[in-house]
């Protein structure tokens, strides 16, 4: 649910504000850079879910996370409604949760009747634990260990199978049960072919990749499944990559997974789920122009309803799997800013108290992020600077160039977008302990992930008794 902003607050004329009209639905949170709580408040603080960010940093240290519930439940329902208003057929999201796994977000997306997908052992075991109810969780993965299929097979999830290894260890496993009544549900992943423009590590559907059957397959791998009854195929998968702004490549998806369909029909297979994946794209900076939720979803509704039609199939329930446009733009980190450094005629680093252990993908993917500084949010831009973190590796940079006004070691940089692959990426690089989480809401913080300690760091260290000292 989108509100207005409460009284008192400037809810226009910061560039990044959401311009959000009273009651309008239709802002899709992946076209914005801040959540949609957002406000500057009379302190000129920014202020999400009703909560200064200085207070929540006061409060629960730094860096933090924070994560705007109304943002994230926006997106859910986003996803949910459209698929309901677009397609005539069953559908089902699932929330994948490898852009940010944790209770709090798996036990959000369920209550907003998402599914989950996950894609180890430790995102399942996160779902479950969350309350997740296993016939709404998918699980994926090119290498999932025999014990991951063994827990997967007893959790009761949908196993997405990626490849030959995999479906001949998952009906051994299976077949080797005391209980003869399992029949554990599968899909099939399989690569498409399909080709579309976002950095190279992540895009996952062309042929030269490494997860899904082949489609040059398809025949041995129908042939083999419609004899197996250990297992029960339900339907196919794939997902062609992240962080896209065409619809193009989604429509052929769709297309060719329906021609798919009709291959299985003459095995004998009758299929009732295609899964398409995820991949919209967000904003992440002012140039980036994703198309909304609602476009994305109903171009995708359209195209297999369409091809359905042409091949004379019934309507599959239709799924698809968000991650990072579910649940990117909901959080903001929050850092503290300490030294700066001019080199002159260069450039003028400002560092703050994180860095590439809580947000990797500037180092991995040269990602580029915006921030503003929470606590002079009206202060004119005088200043282009570097933001360096503090680990000790010279790329270790969140933005390269920061238009900021004129800052003070203490104050407030909030990045924004970092709600996915930031927390789950995130690692001890330096031994610097992972930040908390907390969720907004209404004026309400509630922590979400614990800040790890330096007795964490330790926790699973040994010392063999020869190596102690004195
Ligand atoms: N389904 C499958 C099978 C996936 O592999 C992925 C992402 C998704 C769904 C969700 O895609 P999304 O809606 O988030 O685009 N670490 C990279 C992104 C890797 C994406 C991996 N797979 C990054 O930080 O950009």
């Amino acid at each position: 649910m989108v509100s207005t902003h409460p009284a008192g607050v400037q809810n226009s004329g910061h560039q990044y504000l959401p311009q959000i009209v009273s009651n309008n639905q239709d802002v899709s949170p992946n076209q914005e850079l801040l959540p949609l709580s957002a406000v500057v408040n009379s302190k000129d603080h920014l202020e999400i879910g009703g909560c200064d960010v200085k207070t929540l940093v006061e409060q629960f240290g730094s860096p933090l996370y924070i994560l705007d519930e109304q943002t994230l439940r926006t997106t859910c329902s986003q996803y949910r409604e459209s698929l309901r208003r677009y397609y005539q057929g069953e559908s089902q999201v699932l929330y994948a949760s490898k852009a940010w796994s944790c209770l709090a977000v798996c036990a959000i997306a369920a209550s907003e009747g998402l599914g989950i997908d996950v894609v180890s052992g430790g995102e399942l075991y996160t779902a479950l634990n969350a309350g997740v109810s296993p016939d709404k969780i998918y699980f994926h993965g090119n290498n999932k260990s025999r014990a991951e299929l063994h827990f997967a097979v007893e959790s009761g999830c949908t196993i997405v199978v990626d490849n030959w290894y995999e479906l001949h260890t998952l009906v051994e496993i299976v077949q080797a049960l005391d209980n003869k009544s399992v029949q554990p549900r599968m899909m099939l992943r399989l690569t498409p072919g399909i080709e579309c423009h976002t950095h190279e590590y992540i895009h996952t559907g062309h042929l030269d990749s490494k997860f899904g059957f082949d489609p040059n397959v398809l025949d041995e791998l129908f042939a083999f499944v419609s004899k197996q009854s250990a297992v029960k195929c339900v339907g196919l998968h794939a997902h062609i990559g992240s962080q896209i702004f065409e619809r193009q490549p989604h429509r052929d998806l769709a297309a060719v997974m329906v021609n798919w369909f009709t291959k299985a029909a003459g095995y004998g297979l009758s299929l009732t789920e295609l899964n398409v994946g995820g991949g919209l794209g967000i904003k992440y900076t002012e140039s980036d122009d994703p198309p909304t939720i609602t476009e994305w979803v109903k171009a995708i509704c359209e195209e297999v309803e369409q091809a359905c039609r042409a091949e004379n199939l019934p309507l599959p329930k239709l799924l698809c799997e968000p991650g990072r446009s579910l649940i990117a733009t909901a959080c903001v980190t929050a850092y503290t800013i300490g030294s700066s450094k001019v080199v002159p005629d260069i450039r003028t680093y400002l560092a703050v108290d994180g860095g590439m252990s809580d947000n990797p993908r500037p180092i991995t993917y040269q990602s580029v992020y915006r921030a503003v500084v929470g606590n002079r949010m009206s202060q004119p831009l005088t200043e282009t600077v570097t933001i360096a973190g503090k680990h000790c590796e010279s790329g270790d940079v969140l933005i390269k160039h920061a238009h900021l006004p004129k800052t003070e070691p203490g104050d407030i940089l909030v990045v924004m977008g970092t709600g996915a692959y930031n927390y789950s990426m995130a690692s001890n690089y330096n031994r610097l302990p992972r930040p908390a989480g907390v969720i907004v809401a209404d004026g309400e913080a509630n922590l979400i992930l614990q800040r790890e300690t330096f007795q964490d760091l330790v926790r699973q260290d040994r010392l063999p008794e020869r190596l102690k000292q004195g």
